[in-house]
């Protein structure tokens, strides 16, 4: 190695920053996909309640078990404003915007920031069934 510490530490932070620059790319707002990203977090964290004779679908008529029931939301109406997930009530729900009675998952331990990141850049993104 014939390079001087310097010119090695330059061409270091050049691959990390070409990296970042990558990475940050790749998960760019409208690649963010219904059924590859949300719908995992969805099946996991809120379908237990969130399906024909569960306590959550019981109550407000919320069936998150397809994109069509989740896009038609409660009994009151929809939960999702394509595009705008700052008045998206479920996004109001999951990132605890609401009285703590309704901040969801019901009673349990609150999304992760990746996944409620997920479900945003998804909202804002148009949610689309992708
Ligand atoms: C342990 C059961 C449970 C889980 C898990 C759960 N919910 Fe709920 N959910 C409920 C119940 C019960 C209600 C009715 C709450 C009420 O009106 O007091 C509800 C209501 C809702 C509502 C309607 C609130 C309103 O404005 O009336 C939304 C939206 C919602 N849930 C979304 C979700 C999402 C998204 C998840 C997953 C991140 C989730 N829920 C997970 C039980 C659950």
């Amino acid at each position: 190695m014939f390079l001087n510490f310097p010119t090695r530490m330059l061409l270091g932070l050049g691959v990390c920053s070409a990296l970042s620059l990558w990475l940050s790319n790749g998960v760019a707002a409208d690649r963010i996909s219904y059924k590859d990203d949300v719908f995992p977090i969805i099946e996991v964290r809120c379908l237990e309640c969130h399906k024909p004779g569960g306590e959550g679908y019981e109550t407000s008529g919320l069936d998150l078990s397809s994109y069509e029931t989740l896009m038609k939301g409660t009994k009151f109406g929809p939960i999702v404003v394509p595009g705008q997930a700052f008045t998206s009530n479920l996004m109001v729900l999951v990132e605890g915007r609401a009285s703590p009675e309704i901040q969801m998952p019901h009673n349990k331990k609150k999304l992760t920031k990746p996944e409620i990141s997920i479900l945003r850049r998804w909202v804002n993104g148009g949610a689309k069934d992708n």
